[in-house]
């Protein structure tokens, strides 16, 4: 027994074998368990996938990189809680390709801010920020209210979601995508987006 223990330990490659084997086992623990629990696959009641409006505008803020300077992951902990609402659940993400979880909060977390503020709070917001909150440091995003949305791109996405991810899409409301983002401008879309962030799991602030 002393044998074999001094054999591994002067024996790096036997080591690193021996190790990586342990260390993988470990890891298969925590994480297989999660794939099979529904709490962490299934959506949370009342979740649907995004409709194409709010879909375009998700899109959006992955592209301008929102989530450099906002995170979508309440914590659950009482000043997050206070602040925030609710704290975040898996089953809030599942129609997110890829989720925007974040760690970076130069803003605020945005995970809850569905309803919080209104429309035109949100076009002021984007046009010049510091017009409605003087110190802050968020860059205005003008264009968005200047591009007009893709229909047929929105529709696309949408088809590839439900054919390769099963997003429960139903035929009529792909059919009907290119109409419900028709004349819409991509300030608009950002704006069905953040307003509907969050808002499955009704919190009480
Ligand atoms: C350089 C960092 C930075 C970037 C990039 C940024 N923001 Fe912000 N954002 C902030 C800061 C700081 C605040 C807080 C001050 C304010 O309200 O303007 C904020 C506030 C907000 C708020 C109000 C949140 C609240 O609860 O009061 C929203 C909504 C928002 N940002 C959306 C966005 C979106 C969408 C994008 C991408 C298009 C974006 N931000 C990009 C820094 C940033």
């Amino acid at each position: 027994m002393a044998d074999a223990h001094e054999k591994v330990e002067t024996n790096v490659s036997l080591l690193i074998i021996l190790v990586t084997i342990v260390v993988s086992i470990g890891g298969l623990v925590q994480i297989v368990p999660l794939f099979f629990m529904d709490t962490m696959t299934k959506p949370v009641e009342g979740l649907k996938p995004y409709p194409a409006l709010q879909l375009a505008g998700r899109d959006i803020y992955v592209r301008e990189s929102c989530m450099v300077c906002h995170s979508q992951m309440i914590r659950p902990f009482r000043a997050e809680t206070e602040r925030y609402g609710h704290y975040s659940v898996a089953g809030e993400f599942v129609y997110d390709r890829p989720f925007q979880w974040g760690s970076k909060r130069t803003g605020p977390d945005l995970h809850r801010v569905g309803g919080r503020y209104s429309d035109e709070w949100h076009i002021a917001h984007f046009m010049n920020p510091r017009d409605v909150v003087p110190e802050s440091v968020m860059p205005g995003y003008p264009w968005l209210a200047d591009n007009l949305l893709d229909g047929e791109e929105v529709q696309h996405k949408m088809q590839v979601l439900k054919d390769w991810f099963s997003h429960p899409y139903s035929d009529e409301e792909i059919a009907n995508a290119p109409q419900a983002v028709e004349g819409k401008t991509e300030l608009e879309a950002i704006i069905a987006y953040l307003q509907n962030l969050g808002t499955a799991i009704k919190t009480v602030r």
